[in-house]
């Protein structure tokens, strides 16, 4: 009976997690990031406030094909995204980067304006 008690609790568990797409003691990254390449023109990114909007798998792939997401091997996009990359429109982080970051944002009609991620020097 103990047994079944347990049982029926961490299926309860992991059910509540897979509702909620979130892996169990997940890593979810930094709340709030500056992005860089260079360090010529760093971007502001709302990690947090993003993830509570979209799904991870909007954003990481682990392998490249969209959808295939594995959670926990989240990786920075350049360790794929560089100049090795033979797709000339995917090798750098800024082409990733304003491909993917621009591209929803003109999807759902956020701002383009490039202060909005690139703020401006104080
Ligand atoms: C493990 C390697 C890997 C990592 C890490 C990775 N990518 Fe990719 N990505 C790929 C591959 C491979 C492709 C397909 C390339 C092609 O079509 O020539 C791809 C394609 C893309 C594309 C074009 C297809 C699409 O979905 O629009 C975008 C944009 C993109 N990646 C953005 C990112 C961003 C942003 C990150 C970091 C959050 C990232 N990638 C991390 C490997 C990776
Ligand atoms: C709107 C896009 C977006 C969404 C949604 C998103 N992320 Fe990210 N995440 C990023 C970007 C961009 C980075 C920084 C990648 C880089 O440094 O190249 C990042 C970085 C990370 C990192 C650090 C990776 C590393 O080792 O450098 C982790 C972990 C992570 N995200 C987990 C998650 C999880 C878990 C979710 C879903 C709950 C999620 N992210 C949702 C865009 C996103
Ligand atoms: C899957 C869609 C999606 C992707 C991908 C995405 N964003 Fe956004 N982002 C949004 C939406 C939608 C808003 C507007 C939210 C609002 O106005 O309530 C937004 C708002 C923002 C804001 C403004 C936040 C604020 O406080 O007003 C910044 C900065 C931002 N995004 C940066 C980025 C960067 C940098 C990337 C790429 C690393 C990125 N976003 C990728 C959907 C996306
Ligand atoms: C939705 C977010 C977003 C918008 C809007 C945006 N960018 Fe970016 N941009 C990024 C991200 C993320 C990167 C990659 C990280 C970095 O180096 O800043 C980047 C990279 C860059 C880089 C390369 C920096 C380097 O160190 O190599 C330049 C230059 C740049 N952006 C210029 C612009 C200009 C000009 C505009 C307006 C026409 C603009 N961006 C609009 C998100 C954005």
């Amino acid at each position: 009976m103990k047994k079944m008690i347990i049982c029926t609790a961490a299926f309860a568990f992991a059910f509540t997690c897979a509702v909620a797409g979130v892996s169990v003691a997940g890593n979810h990254g930094p709340a709030e990031m500056t992005l860089s390449d260079t360090g010529k023109k760093p971007a502001h990114f709302p990690h947090k406030a993003h993830q509570d909007r979209s799904k991870c798998s909007e954003c990481h792939h682990t392998d490249g094909t969209p959808g295939s997401y594995v959670a926990g091997k989240e990786a920075a996009c350049k360790t794929c995204h560089n100049k090795d990359m033979g797709n000339k429109k995917l090798n750098s982080f800024k082409k990733v980067s304003h491909k993917k970051c621009k591209g929803c944002h003109k999807a759902h009609k956020a701002s383009t304006k490039c202060s909005t991620c690139h703020p401006k020097k104080k």
